[in-house]
C-alpha cells in the first residue's frame, strides 16, 4: 500500500472519493447523529480504505441495497479505525449506514445552559484537522477533495446550518429537513454544520450573520464591515470563488477564534467586544477562501501553507482597512506569540520547522503559532527581497496555479523557483523551511506607535495609554517580566482597570502577567473567565499562568475539574496536557 498522508488510511492505489451524499438525523437526547453516507469514487473494483473514528457501522451496501463486504481495523490513537470496503468490479460507490460514537471528536453537544438563550440544546462540528472521520466515513485527507449534497434532519424548533449552499427546508411535523449542496470540491476538513436556536441578520449582498437570537443584533453591529472586507480582499486576491460569505457566531465553548468553513465561517462569540477591534479574525477566515480553501495544504505536515499565507493575506486586508501602523502592531504581537511558541517547544524543536514530519503525531498536539507567524515572516522576507509588486504578482500566480488543488511545500518552492528566480537563495529558504526556530534577521515590525510602547519597558504607561488600541496594550503587557512587581500590577490596574478589560485579548495578556505576579483580583478574574470561555487561545495561557503563579496551582486543578465538561474535547485535552506536563 502507498500512504498519501500520514494522518489517513487512504491508499493511493485504490479508488478515490469524488462525491458524498449525506442523509443525517440529529438525535439530541442520544447525543448522536444517525446517518447514511453514499460515497462515489472515480472507479469501482477492489478494496477501498476509509477513515473512521468511533463510528458504529450498521451496514455497507451498493446503491441497489446489496450488502458489500467490509471490515473495521483496530483503533489507532491518532488515525482512528480503518474501514475497508470491498467494491465489486463495476461498482463505484458504497452506502454506509452508521451512528456516530459517544466521543465523536468533531462534535460538541451543548446543554441549553451552555448557550446564550439557555432554552435549546446546540450542536456544532469542528473537523480540522482530522476529525471529519468521526462524523462521516471517508478518505479523510485534504489531498482528495469532494463535492457533497446533504439532508440534515433536526428538531422542528431549531435551524440546521451547513457550510454549503442552502437548497431548502421542509417541515415534517416534529422534525425539519434542511438541504444543502457543496458543488465546489473541498477537502474533508471543511465539512461543517451546526444546529441550534439561530437567527440571522443581513450584512450585505453576499453576507449575513447567524447567531442565537439574543446576540444576533450585537453580532450584526460588530460585523457590519464584512462586505467592505470582501471587496478589499477581491481587489487584492482576485474574485471570491464561494458565492456567499456568511458568518456563524457559536456559543462560548467554540475552541477556536474562527474556522474558515466555506460559505459559513464559524466564529467565537469573544469577538463581540462592541468596538470591532477583533475583526481581523474575520479577515483571516475570509483570506482562507483563497489560501486554504482554494489552495490547500496536502497534509497537516504542510499546515503552514494554509496558515502562513493566510496571516500574510489577513494583514494585507488589514493594511487596506486600518493602515500600516496597525499592521505593525499586529505583527509585533504575532512575533511575541511566535517566540513564546518556540520556547514552549524546547523539548520538541522539530515542531518549530515550517515543514514538519508528523507520522504518529496528532495534529492537535503539533498545533502552535509557528506555522502562522513563522510562515508569515518567511513570506514577508520573500516580499522584502523581490519587492511588493513582484510578490503580489507571484501571489496571484500561486492562487491561480493551484486553485482547487492540495499542494506540498515542495510544490510551492518549485513555483517560486520558476517565478521568482534567485529569491529562495536570497532569503536562505532552507533555513526557514527545514530549520528550527526563527532565523536571525527575520523581518521585524516597525512603526512609531510600536516604538513608543516598546520604549516604556517596565515603566507605567502615560495617561494617554487610555487611548491605546488593544494591540498596543498586548505589546506592552507581553513585554513585562513574569513575575513583575506587585506594585506595578496594582498601579496598572488602578489607572487602566485592566482586570475589567472588555477586550479578551487585552484581558488575557493582562491576566497572564498579573496572575504570575500574585495580583489577587487577577486570580479571581482568571477563575471566572475559565468558566466563561472555551477558546483554547485563552485557556492555555490562563491555565499556564495559574500553574506557574505563586500558590495558584491548586486553583488551576480545581478549575479544570469544575469546568472541563464545558470545554470542547480538544480544549479539555489541551488543559490536561498542561497540568500533566507541570506535575
Ligand atoms: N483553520 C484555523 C483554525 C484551526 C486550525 C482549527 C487547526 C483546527 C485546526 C483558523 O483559520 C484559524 O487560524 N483561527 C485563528 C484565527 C487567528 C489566527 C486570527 C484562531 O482561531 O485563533
Ligand atoms: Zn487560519
Amino acid at each position: 500500500m502507498a500512504r498519501l498522508d500520514p494522518h489517513s488510511h487512504t491508499d493511493t492505489t485504490q479508488p478515490r472519493q469524488r462525491h458524498l451524499s449525506w442523509a443525517a438525523e440529529v438525535d439530541f437526547p442520544g447525543r448522536a447523529v444517525d446517518a447514511i453516507a453514499t460515497l462515489s469514487f472515480d472507479r469501482g473494483g477492489g478494496p477501498v480504505d476509509l477513515d473512521t473514528r468511533g463510528l458504529h457501522i450498521a451496514q455497507v451496501t451498493d446503491r441497489a441495497g446489496t450488502a458489500l463486504r467490509f471490515a473495521l481495523g483496530p483503533p489507532d490513537p491518532v488515525l482512528g479505525q480503518r474501514l475497508r470496503v470491498e467494491l465489486p468490479a463495476g461498482v463505484d460507490s458504497c452506502v454506509v449506514s452508521y451512528r456516530t460514537g459517544r466521543e465523536a471528536s468533531a462534535l460538541h453537544w451543548l446543554e441549553p445552559q451552555q448557550t446564550a438563550g439557555g432554552k435549546a440544546p446546540f450542536l456544532y462540528s469542528q473537523c480540522q484537522a482530522i476529525h471529519a472521520r468521526s462524523v462521516v466515513p471517508l478518505q479523510d485527507t485534504p489531498r482528495l477533495r469532494i463535492t457533497y449534497d446533504a439532508a440534515l434532519t433536526v428538531p422542528s424548533g431549531l435551524r440546521g446550518l451547513m457550510a454549503a449552499a442552502f437548497v431548502g427546508r421542509e417541515e415534517q411535523g416534529e422534525r425539519a429537513v434542511e438541504r444543502y449542496r457543496m458543488d465546489e470540491p473541498i477537502p474533508p476538513y471543511l465539512f461543517a454544520f451546526a444546529v441550534g436556536d439561530l437567527a440571522s441578520r443581513e450584512l450585505g449582498p453576499r453576507s449575513r450573520v447567524w447567531a442565537e437570537p439574543s446576540i444576533v443584533e450585537r453580532a450584526a453591529a460588530e460585523f457590519v464591515g464584512v462586505d467592505g472586507m470582501l471587496t478589499s480582499a477581491e481587489a487584492l486576491f482576485g474574485p471570491y470563488s464561494w458565492g456567499r460569505f456568511d458568518l456563524l457566531v457559536l456559543p462560548p465553548s467554540f475552541p477556536y477564534g474562527g474556522m474558515e468553513n466555506p460559505r459559513l465561517t464559524f466564529l467565537t462569540p469573544t469577538l463581540l467586544t462592541g468596538d470591532r477591534s477583533l475583526v481581523n479574525v474575520v479577515a483571516h477566515e475570509l483570506s482562507h477562501s483563497w489560501t486554504g480553501n482554494l489552495v490547500t495544504n496536502a497534509s497537516a505536515e504542510d499546515f503552514w501553507l494554509n496558515e502562513g499565507f493566510t496571516v500574510f493575506a489577513e494583514r494585507r486586508i488589514l493594511e487596506v482597512l486600518e493602515g500600516p501602523e496597525m499592521v505593525a502592531l499586529h505583527a509585533a504581537v504575532g512575533r511575541q506569540a511566535l517566540d513564546e511558541a518556540v520556547a514552549n517547544f524546547r523539548d520538541r524543536p522539530e515542531l518549530t520547522r515550517l515543514r514538519t514530519k508528523l507520522a504518529g503525531v496528532d495534529p492537535d498536539d503539533a498545533f502552535s503559532q509557528v506555522p502562522y507567524e513563522k510562515g508569515y515572516l518567511f513570506l514577508r522576507a520573500l516580499e522584502d527581497s523581490v519587492g511588493r509588486p513582484g510578490f503580489d504578482r507571484f501571489l496571484r500566480r500561486y492562487m491561480d496555479a493551484f486553485r482547487f488543488q492540495s499542494i506540498t511545500t515542495e510544490e510551492l518552492l518549485e513555483l517560486i523557483r520558476a517565478e521568482l528566480p534567485g529569491a529562495l537563495e536570497a532569503v536562505n529558504a532552507p533555513r526557514w523551511i527545514d530549520g528550527e526556530g526563527v532565523p536571525p534577521g527575520a523581518p521585524a515590525a516597525r512603526s512609531s506607535r510600536l516604538e513608543q510602547v516598546e520604549r516604556l519597558r517596565t515603566q507605567l504607561p502615560p495617561a494617554t495609554a487610555g487611548e491605546w488600541s488593544p494591540w498596543e496594550w498586548q505589546v506592552y503587557l507581553n513585554h513585562l517580566p513574569r513575575p513583575s512587581s506587585p506594585e506595578l500590577m496594582v498601579a496598572l490596574d488602578e489607572r487602566f482597570h485592566l482586570t475589567g478589560a472588555a477586550n479578551p485579548e487585552v484581558l488575557v495578556a493582562w491576566l497572564t502577567v498579573a496572575v504570575r505576579s500574585g495580583h489577587a483580583p487577577a486570580v479571581r478574574r482568571a477563575e471566572t473567565l475559565l468558566g466563561e470561555v472555551g477558546r483554547m487561545k485563552y485557556l492555555k495561557p490562563l491555565y499556564a499562568a495559574l500553574i506557574a503563579g505563586p500558590g495558584t496551582r491548586g486553583l488551576a486543578e480545581a478549575c479544570a475539574r469544575r469546568y472541563r465538561k464545558r470545554y470542547h474535547v480538544i480544549a479539555a485535552a489541551g488543559v490536561d496536557a498542561l497540568l500533566k506536563k507541570s506535575a
